[in-house]
């Protein structure tokens, strides 16, 4: 038992990044960074292969299902059936209609507050952990290109609500069976279920939060933003959940409508 009054000497090596420097955590704060690299690591691999894959992106045989990398679909490459616009941008044949629209979907992912902390942590090192000294001598934070880049998260945030809104669309036309009526496969639960997880994601951004509440100076005048910013307050403090939960789910959805689009098996119609 320590008396009162009484101390232990802690000494910690180095300043910031020093090749002394060493950290007095004792459990396996390398796990949360180790975990971080691999998900997204993988899901970088595998969303690069799907979006330059330019097929198995769309079922339209009695079914209506787009995979969320390709929607909306905007080129004159898109498969009979895959667009729902009337705006389409001329392409190539060999081109994927993916290209054109996945760096909204992933500005957004890429400059979101709470990634920006795990990549930083887990690839960066910059510091890994918490009391674990960082990888690197300086800091500049993000003043400079390309991190300065990081501000645009806010409009980025606003073109993942487009987004949102065309993958709901998607979602319902699910519901629709061409030549069959209406009805519920297990595709449509899967495209109901990303939307969901997405419009989760997005509701609770910390800057959607902002746009809800900040620079309020009283709610008392503010009221329809008082109850905008009491309803996403909650998600927001799930984002880290909503972000992994929607990251995993969009690449699943994309699997399931690639192994349907290919005939690998098929969509299991429930009523
Ligand atoms: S903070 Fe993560 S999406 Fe905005």
């Amino acid at each position: 038992m320590t008396a009162v009054g009484s101390s232990t000497k802690v000494v910690l090596g180095g300043t910031r990044g020093g090749p002394d420097v060493a950290t007095l955590r004792q459990d396996r704060w390398w796990v949360q960074p180790v975990v971080t690299v691999s998900i997204l690591t993988a899901f970088v691999i595998y969303s690069t292969w799907a979006a330059f894959q330019n097929k198995n992106y769309y079922v339209g045989f009695d079914r209506d299902l787009i995979s969320p990398f390709y929607s909306p679909c905007l080129a004159t490459s898109c498969e009979a059936g895959a667009s729902n616009s009337g705006f389409l941008i001329h392409t190539p044949g060999w081109f994927s209609p993916a290209l054109l629209i996945l760096i909204f979907p992933l500005g957004f992912r890429l400059t979101c507050y709470y990634y920006r902390r795990s990549y930083y942590r887990a690839f960066w090192w910059s510091p890994p952990a918490c009391a674990v000294s960082d990888a690197h001598a300086s800091y500049s934070g993000e003043t400079k290109f390309p991190l300065i880049m990081q501000n645009l998260h806010r409009y980025f945030f606003y073109a993942g609500l487009v987004f949102n809104v065309l993958l709901t669309y998607d979602a319902i036309r699910a519901f629709r069976q061409p030549g069959l009526g209406f009805g519920v496969t297990v595709g449509t639960l899967v495209l109901v279920t990303n939307a969901t997880l997405l419009w989760l994601y997005s509701l609770s951004c910390h800057a959607c939060r902002h746009l809800c509440g900040g620079q309020v100076r009283s709610f008392a005048q503010h009221p329809w933003r008082h109850k905008f910013w009491k309803f996403v307050t909650p998600l927001n403090a799930k984002h880290m959940n909503f972000a992994w939960a929607s990251l995993v789910f969009v690449a699943l959805t994309d699997v399931y409508i690639r192994l349907v689009a290919s005939g690998a098996i098929t969509d299991y119609k429930l009523f």
